[in-house]
Order: structure tokens, then C-alpha cells, then sequence
């Protein structure tokens, strides 16, 4: 910037005012444009060794009757440097908080953690879809029932060996009074078939029922928890045989474990079906050859078995007209049997790890 004027040198008043108007355009216009900090420039055109100073300073050689006038174009040349500075001071500062909160709106955000249904939830969805497509609805009965239901309804009278095998938690209650034998004892339900009698109670025939829910045992190794899922089937109506049971029966495996998977069934023995079959399946963890989980190549599925005339009269049903049948696997077994699953251990499913469960 040239010098303008030198200090303390008499000067005319239009002299003094045209040097003014030309400071403020030169320094608005420089400051407008000026990358520099906002202190700088204020030193610059308004500090103690600015032109601005100096042309102020004139103030004291002007003529008396000229300082009026000149004072108002001094005081208004300052206004416009003044707001100048603050325009661009303004500026300054969003420029300095824009470049530092910038950010990229196309840049994915991170997500929370999303968590999924549990393996067993999963698989209760499953099974539930694939007997829903052939007309069997899912029912729900209850966990913990009076001990009629899972054992007597199903032609285990009291005291009777069959009951052994489901290694029962008991709970200890006094029993309804007045209220008749089936009402006494109370148990957290070791398998669904307790579901069976239940549904006939409802009245409504023909049946085609799943029941899926919690089953409690004493047992506890790789193939066994205390608490596990199982799924009861009960199809009754007017002459069923047990090729609907085998059709229905490859029908799921077909579904649920895939072309490739094979099953058997075995002659066996239950109090509630005759004749009774085990279901076996081909296991997917070695393809049949024999490991940890399935030892001989073959995993049992659950039962299965045409109902007993017993419990279709305990249910009130007229075994004349209708008869029907049955089965009950569990879920986490079922589960573990499908081929991509790969898992050894059924307490795994119930061991809370969530690496073990993001997995699925
Ligand atoms: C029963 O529970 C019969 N109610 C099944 C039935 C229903 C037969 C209807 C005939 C007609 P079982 O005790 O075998 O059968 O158990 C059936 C299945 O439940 C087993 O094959 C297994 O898959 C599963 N299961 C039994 N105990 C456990 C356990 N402790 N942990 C995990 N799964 C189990």
C-alpha cells in the first residue's frame, strides 16, 4: 500500500476527505479479499502506524471551521472498516467450525449392534412353517400341567415303570382339595405329548395339531439338557394309517434336513402308541459314519406311533369313528441334525455365548 500522507504536514480539507474515501475503498476492498488473520488487518487499517492514524491526526492542522466536516467523514470511514473487519471475521470463524465438522454423508454409518431370534427360535419357526403348509396348527399347552396329563391320561397308571424314563422334576404342591385324582401333582412337563389328551378335550375333531414347547428332564451330557424343546404331532380323524404317519414323517425330513438325509424307523415302545416306532435320521455332522455327537451314524429324532385306543378314550374320543397318530421330537436335536449346522453339543445352544450364537 502506498503512503498517502505524511505526518504532522498541513493539509486542505478536500484534500483530507478525498484521501479518506479513497482509505476506506482501499481497505474495504483489500479486506474483503484478504486471507489474513483478522488482527493483522485491523492493525493494518486501523492500528497506531495505519494511514487511517495519520489522516486522523490531520485533524489537528485543519482549519477550525473544516473539522466538522471532517470529523464525520473520519468517523464514517472507521464505521465502514470497522463492519468490513467484522464481516470477515464472521466468515473467518464458520469457515474455521465448517472444515473442522465436515463430514462425508455418503460415508456408511456404523450401525449398533444388532442382535437375531435364538438358534431355538429359529428353529420353532421352522418346523411351525413346515407343518403349517400341510394343514397341522400350532397349539399351545401347558409347561407345568397336573401330572394326569403328561403320565395317566397317557396310560401310564400311578406307580407304573414307564413313568422312570422321563426322569421328572416334581414341584412340590398340596394338591387342589376336593378336587379329584387328576389334580394332585404337579410337574414341569417332560415331554409335549401331554399336549395329546389336552387338545381332545377341546372337543373339536378332526385334529391336526403341533405343540412346541419347553420339556424338563434331569439329564445333562452332549446329546441331553435339563431343559430342551420338543414338538408334538397329532393328526386324528376317520381312518388313519400308519402310511399317513410314514408320509408325514418323510415329508419333514425332506424339508427340514434336505434330499440327501436319510431315515429309518425302528420298532420301540411307548405306553400311549401302538404299535410305537423311534425315528431315526442319518447324522449331518459325519454323514453317517459315526462321531462324538452321534456314535453310530444315526441320530435319534423322536418318537412316533399310532394314538392308543386308551388315551383316545381318555380324550373322549370315539375310537369306533376316529383314530390317529402321533409323534414327538425334539427341537435343538432336530436342529443339530440339519447339515450347515455343524454342532456337536446340544448345551452349546444353551451355554450363552454369544460368539457361539452370532454364528447362526
Ligand atoms: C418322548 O418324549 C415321547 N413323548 C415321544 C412320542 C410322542 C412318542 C408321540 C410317540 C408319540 P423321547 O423320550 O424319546 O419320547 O423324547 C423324544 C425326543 O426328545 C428325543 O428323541 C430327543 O430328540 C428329545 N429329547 C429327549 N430328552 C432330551 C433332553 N434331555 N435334551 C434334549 N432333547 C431331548
Amino acid at each position: 500500500m502506498k503512503k498517502i500522507v505524511q505526518k504532522e504536514q498541513p493539509i486542505a480539507k478536500e484534500q483530507v476527505i478525498r484521501l479518506l474515501l479513497t482509505l476506506q475503498e482501499d481497505a474495504v476492498a483489500a479486506i474483503g479479499e484478504s486471507n489474513e488473520a483478522i488482527d493483522e488487518l485491523r492493525l493494518t487499517w486501523l492500528g497506531k502506524e495505519s494511514e487511517f492514524a495519520k489522516l486522523a491526526s490531520c485533524m489537528r492542522t485543519v482549519k477550525s471551521e473544516d473539522k466538522q466536516q471532517i470529523g464525520a467523514v473520519l468517523n464514517g470511514v472507521k464505521k465502514s472498516i470497522e463492519s468490513a473487519l467484522s464481516s470477515r471475521h464472521v466468515y473467518q470463524t464458520s469457515q474455521a467450525s465448517s472444515s473442522s465438522d465436515w463430514f462425508d454423508t455418503t460415508v456408511p454409518g456404523d450401525l449398533p449392534p444388532q442382535g437375531h431370534l435364538h438358534i431355538v427360535s429359529q428353529a420353532i419357526d421352522e418346523i411351525t412353517d413346515i407343518f403349517n403348509k400341510i394343514g397341522f396348527t400350532r397349539v399351545r399347552h401347558p409347561e407345568v400341567d397336573w401330572d394326569w396329563y403328561p403320565f395317566e391320561s397317557l396310560n401310564m397308571p400311578h406307580s407304573h415303570p414307564a413313568s422312570d424314563e422321563w426322569e421328572t422334576f416334581y414341584i412340590r404342591y398340596p394338591g387342589v382339595p376336593g378336587s379329584d385324582y387328576k389334580k394332585q401333582k404337579i410337574v414341569l412337563t417332560p415331554h409335549t405329548s401331554n399336549g395329546q389328551v389336552r387338545e381332545m378335550e377341546k372337543g373339536v375333531l378332526p385334529i391336526r395339531m403341533i405343540n412346541i414347547a419347553k420339556c424338563y428332564r434331569r439329564q445333562i451330557d452332549v446329546s441331553h439338557t435339563p431343559m430342551f424343546h420338543q414338538f408334538e404331532g397329532l393328526y386324528i380323524d376317520k381312518n388313519v394309517s400308519i402310511g399317513h404317519l410314514k408320509g408325514v414323517l418323510d415329508y419333514f425330513a425332506k424339508h427340514c434336513f434336505g434330499p440327501d438325509r436319510v431315515t429309518r424307523i425302528r420298532p420301540f415302545h411307548f405306553q400311549f402308541t401302538e404299535p410305537s416306532f423311534e425315528v431315526d435320521i442319518s447324522c449331518g455332522i459325519c454323514s453317517g459314519k459315526g462321531c462324538k455327537l452321534c456314535k453310530e451314524g444315526w441320530l435319534e429324532l423322536g418318537g412316533a406311533g399310532m394314538v392308543h385306543p386308551i388315551v383316545l378314550t381318555n380324550g373322549k374320543v370315539d375310537t369306533k369313528k376316529y383314530n390317529g397318530f402321533a409323534f414327538g421330537w425334539g427341537v435343538e436335536r432336530a436342529y443339530m441334525m440339519k447339515s450347515n449346522t455343524n454342532i456337536d453339543d446340544i448345551r452349546l445352544i444353551y451355554g450363552n455365548d454369544v460368539r457361539f450364537l452370532k454364528q447362526f
